[in-house]
């Protein structure tokens, strides 16, 4: 008789499949289905009382379903008596939104976590968070894992240590640093004088404060969504000299055509995980470019039978 569960919302199967895989806890089933009007419904098909549950389900688009289904999930868990509910949130979408930037704008992060809250979650793992401020919006523990061990293990395989880190704006910088460590360096970095606009969204650059000239540069980032920043950093670090550009993104989003538009840019190299699903199609476009690297070995231990 098994006494955890993985339980699969409907963002990312694969990972949930790798997961149950690896852990050996298995798939819980679960129905899934909308009503004519629109409304979600979920159905949990296994004994839950007394039972562990780990839901795995990232906020990735389209977000506010997948948040809902999340918390269905849960209340039905909850209802059901489990003893235990994990939500695994390998993306947690409405990070960013961690303060009130313009006066009449909403705290989203605390709204979605308050949701969350009020269905049963006792715990929620979670990786690469745009900022771990929002960490302190939670009542229930939060494991915030890191992917740029990973990452760095990679580069450092490939490329050798010898690569200059350059984080794309100031609130990357402390990521950046980790990853300079995390290769054995002092902790050196560049970093790129970046404005996004509060009302239009649209991105300057005005500079980077090293010299790139001939060198190998690594961009980590949490997150691509339209691929802007990205593409307008690899030309500014071309345009200054850097021989070869690899982005390391906890978290492919690739909103819109971005897939496309990496594919077609001055990066050479996309490195991500499988925090949130990649369709084939964007597969496809970003070809060669494109390395996923799996962070369900970082989770797993966490996930006890
Ligand atoms: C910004 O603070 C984030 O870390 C990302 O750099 C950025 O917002 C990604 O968005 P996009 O791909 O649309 O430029």
């Amino acid at each position: 008789m098994n006494n955890s569960f993985i339980i699969s919302g409907s963002s990312n199967e694969e990972f949930a499949r790798m997961l149950s895989r690896e852990s050996g806890v298995p798939l819980a089933k679960l129905q899934t289905g909308r009503f004519s009007n629109g409304e979600a419904q979920v159905r949990v098909d296994e004994d839950i009382y007394g039972k562990s549950f780990y839901i795995v389900q990232s906020l990735s688009m389209p977000v506010d379903e997948h948040i809902m289904e999340l918390c269905l999930i849960s209340d039905a868990l909850k209802r059901g008596g489990a003893e235990k509910i994990v939500a695994i949130v390998p993306w947690f979408g409405y990070g960013v939104q961690d303060k009130v930037f313009m006066p009449g704008e909403a705290l989203s992060s605390k709204v979605v976590i308050d949701f969350l809250q009020t269905v049963g979650i006792h715990s929620l793992i979670t990786v690469d968070l745009h900022s771990d401020n929002i960490i302190g919006f939670f009542e229930i523990p939060v494991v915030h894992i890191s992917a740029i061990p990973l990452f760095a293990g990679y580069v450092a395989k490939k490329y050798g240590k010898d690569v200059l880190v350059v984080s794309p704006d100031f609130g990357g910088a402390k990521r950046s640093r980790r990853f300079a460590k995390e290769m054995g360096q002092d902790g050196m970095i560049g970093v790129i004088d970046k404005e996004r606009s509060l009302t239009k969204g649209n991105v300057t650059l005005r500079g980077i404060n090293l010299d790139v000239e001939g060198k190998v540069v690594v961009v980590p980032d949490d997150f691509v969504s339209t691929g802007g920043t990205l593409i307008d950093v690899a030309v500014l670090l071309k345009r200054s000299g850097a021989k070869k550009i690899i982005a390391c993104i906890s978290h492919a989003l690739l909103s819109k055509d971005a897939a496309k538009k990496i594919a077609e840019s001055e990066i050479d190299e996309f490195v991500t995980t499988d925090t949130v699903m990649i369709e084939d199609l964007k597969r496809k476009q970003l070809g060669d470019k494109l390395t996923v690297m799996r962070v369900g070995e970082l989770i797993r231990s966490y996930v006890k039978k």
